[in-house]
């Protein structure tokens, strides 16, 4: 998607060699009109397959995640990583370990939510490792929720998560797919 690939260029930095910043449009201030296009883009492709929910985990895939909700016409569903008060019982979970952050996570979501009626989009704002993605396929899979695909904002293409979720026969859809971030320069496959 030529606008966020140029997004990132002008406003994305790249810290260390595999970690890109994106702070200023995607992971902590939003860019409202970016996100709409990320929507529209994403749901074009799923328009005509029967999509009944979106699935994404806090805090970074919520904003992606609505727009093509809204788009769609269907929920949105977040994972979060800590329970609610109000979350006590019945509850899907998995765990998903951060080989970035560094940290291993429980995350759920309540069974009221998901069901095995459902067809499902997985939305994350990164893919790295494929961790999270895991964890959100894993808890579709407990509700006998059905994964349609895995859409991704922003792919290291560099790292082993696409090829993880293809072997297991998923399909990946990502709108900027980087190849490298060698010489704090973002190279993208075209
Ligand atoms: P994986 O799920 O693909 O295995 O990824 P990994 O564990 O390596 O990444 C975990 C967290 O780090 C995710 O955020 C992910 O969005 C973020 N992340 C990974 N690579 C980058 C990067 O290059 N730049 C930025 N800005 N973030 C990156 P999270 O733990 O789910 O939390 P949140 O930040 O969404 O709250």
């Amino acid at each position: 998607m030529k606008e966020l690939l140029d997004k990132i260029i002008s406003d994305g930095t790249v810290l260390e060699e595999d970690i890109l910043k994106v702070d200023s449009f995607l992971t902590h201030q939003i860019d409202p009109e970016l996100m709409s296009l990320i929507g529209k883009n994403f749901a074009d492709k799923y328009r005509d397959k029967k999509i009944t929910k979106i699935v994404t985990i806090e805090s970074s895939g919520i904003a992606p995640a609505v727009f093509i909700g809204l788009e769609l016409g269907v929920p949105v569903i977040f994972a979060r990583k800590q329970k609610s008060l109000t979350m006590n019982k019945e509850l899907l979970t998995a765990s998903v370990h951060s080989f970035t952050k560094k940290v291993t996570s429980e995350i759920s979501i309540s069974t009221k939510f998901l069901t095995s009626q459902d067809h499902v989009l997985v939305v994350d704002d990164f893919l790295a490792n494929g961790q999270a993605a895991l964890g959100l396929i894993e808890l579709c899979h407990q509700a006998g929720a059905t994964v349609e695909a895995i859409n991704i904002v922003i792919e290291k293409s560099f790292q082993n998560g696409r090829s993880l979720l293809e072997d297991k026969g998923y399909k990946v859809d990502s709108l900027a797919r980087i190849k490298s971030l060698k010489n704090n320069e973002v190279h993208f496959i075209e």
